[in-house]
Parts: C-alpha cells; structure tokens; sequence
C-alpha cells in the first residue's frame, strides 16, 4: 500500500510556486493577489479561510479578507463581489460556502468574473472545464488528479467509481477523470444517494473517490483488491485520545481498507492540502493573465 501524502505534495507545490513569484517580482512584477469573502462565523469555514490565507503569505502572495456578518443582505456580499471584481490588484477572488440560507450561492458564484474565478465554480468555467479547454479547474477536483499525476497512478482504461455528486467535488471529478487525458481516460460510474446496489459497483472499482462527508461510509467489503482510494471526506467527531478532543475522520475505514490498497490517501493530510495548493495555484495562474 503507498500513501498518496497530500501534505508533502501540497509543501513541494507550494515551494514552486514560491519560486515563480520570486521570480515574477525579481522581473518587476506585481505579486499575484488572492481576495476572499467569509460570511459568518461557521468553524468549518473559518479553519478553511484562515489556511487559505496562511497559505497566500508562505509563498508570497498579498491576500485580502473580507469579514461579513451572518446577517449581511445579498445586495450587500454582491456589492463586495463587485468591488473585487473591478479590483485590478486582485487577481483570484472566492467566497468561502456554504453562504447563509437567505443567500442565493449560486447567484453569488455568478457574480464573481470568470476571469478572477480561481475556485473554478462559475458556468463559465464549468463549461470550460467540460470541453477540456484550458480554465480553473476547481480546486479539490484539481488537487486530486495533481495527486494522481504525481504518484504516477494509471488511470486509463481503469473503471472509476465516484460517490457524491456535489457541484464543489463529485461532479466535476466524475467529469475529469472520463476525460481525454491523463490523468483521465476512465470509465466513470457517478453514484449518489439515489444509487441502488452500490456495493457491486464500488466493488468493481479500480480508483474509488469518495465525497459524501459520512464518516467511516468506506468498509472493506466494499472494495476490491488493488483499488486505490481518495478520500474526500473530513467530519470532526468528539474523541477521548486526543488532546484537543477531537479527531478528523474521512469517509472511508482507513484501518479496515488499507490493506486491500495499492493507492489510498490519509485523512488528514490527503486531498484536503492539496486544494489549498490548487487554489494558489490557479491565481498564479490568473496573475500571469494567461487563460483569457
Ligand atoms: N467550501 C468547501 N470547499 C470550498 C472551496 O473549495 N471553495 C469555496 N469557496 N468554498 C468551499
């Protein structure tokens, strides 16, 4: 069984892309800017944004974070979007979901341009990405096929099993991977809450991603011998071993698969730095103004 270590991955990222933005500045440029809105208190998001933002200054990008409470009307986050927008300092802008019930995500996730949408979660980059022409690919999906490629894992022709069909995770993953290219080349089956009898199809799975946040869902009858895992699941459940009183779960039985293994990616320390790594990545990208 080999680790996919998404931690050591993510740092190696990191190191490059602190290369590039020295060299961006030695040669007089601006350094890229990523901007993101957080709305509310949620511990979940909080932790996600404040990584994001630790992430921007270790490899020398500026970062801005807009705070806005809970209560914030839709009018008012859109008119935040749009100053960013207009911002020509700011290269990447997200706005951190899940977003309060009264406000529409989706009409949000419209507003930001196309152009600054290095979450990659905007219909136009969307459509991008399903045509296989060169855009942001959001960031978890991104962040996988990087591990993939990285760990030299074969991926065409192989059968690959996707539980979850969220707009952030299992539907642009199941997307990617059926693609013309590598990784990619699978032949993808999208399952959901819907899906019958879906031991016999997680069993037939040579690359099982699974994205549907219930702890511990992944039990070894489930999978064949050989799979490898991605493990996208993180649910904070109350411990007793632990120092901080809690512990993170993925959703899969670590213990109880990573026998039949040939791949698998731990939880923490898998796919979750990798987004963060893909993020940047993408607004190096939109600083360098080379996609549009
Ligand atoms: N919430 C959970 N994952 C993400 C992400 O990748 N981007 C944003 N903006 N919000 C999220």
């Amino acid at each position: 069984m080999i680790l996919l270590d998404g931690k050591k991955t993510s740092n190696d990222i990191k190191d490059e892309i602190a290369v590039e933005v020295a060299q961006l500045v030695a040669s007089g440029s601006k350094k890229p800017h990523l901007a993101a809105i957080l709305v509310g208190k949620d511990g979940a998001s909080e932790t996600y944004v404040n990584a994001k933002v630790k992430a921007c200054l270790k490899v020398g990008f500026n970062s801005t974070l807009v705070r806005l409470d809970t209560n914030v009307t839709q009018e008012q986050l859109l008119v935040e979007v749009e100053k960013i927008n207009f911002n020509s300092d700011i290269d990447g802008l997200i706005v951190q979901l899940p977003l309060p019930s009264h406000i529409d995500e989706m009409k949000v996730t419209q507003a930001i341009l196309p152009t600054k949408d290095v979450d990659g979660f905007h219909p136009t980059n969307i459509g991008k990405m399903v045509l296989n022409l060169p855009t942001y690919l959001p960031a978890t999906p991104a962040g996988i096929l990087e591990l993939l490629a990285r760990y030299k894992v074969e991926t065409s022709g192989k059968n690959c099993v996707v539980i979850g069909r969220s707009n952030i995770v299992g539907s642009p993953m199941s997307i990617l991977m059926a693609r013309n290219a590598n990784p990619g080349n699978c032949t993808v089956t999208l399952t959901h809450s819907r899906t019958k009898n879906l031991i016999e199809i997680t069993k037939t799975a040579d690359i099982l991603i699974v994205a549907l946040g219930k702890a511990e869902f992944v039990t070894a009858n489930m999978v064949k011998e050989g799979v490898t895992i991605i493990d996208v699941g993180i649910t904070r459940v109350k411990s007793n071993k632990t120092k901080s009183g809690w512990k993170l779960l993925g959703d899969v039985d670590f213990k109880g698969v990573k026998n039949k293994c040939n791949f698998i990616t731990p939880v923490p320390g898998g796919v979750g730095p990798m987004t963060i790594a893909m993020l940047l990545k993408n607004t190096l990208l939109s600083s360098k103004s080379n996609l549009y």
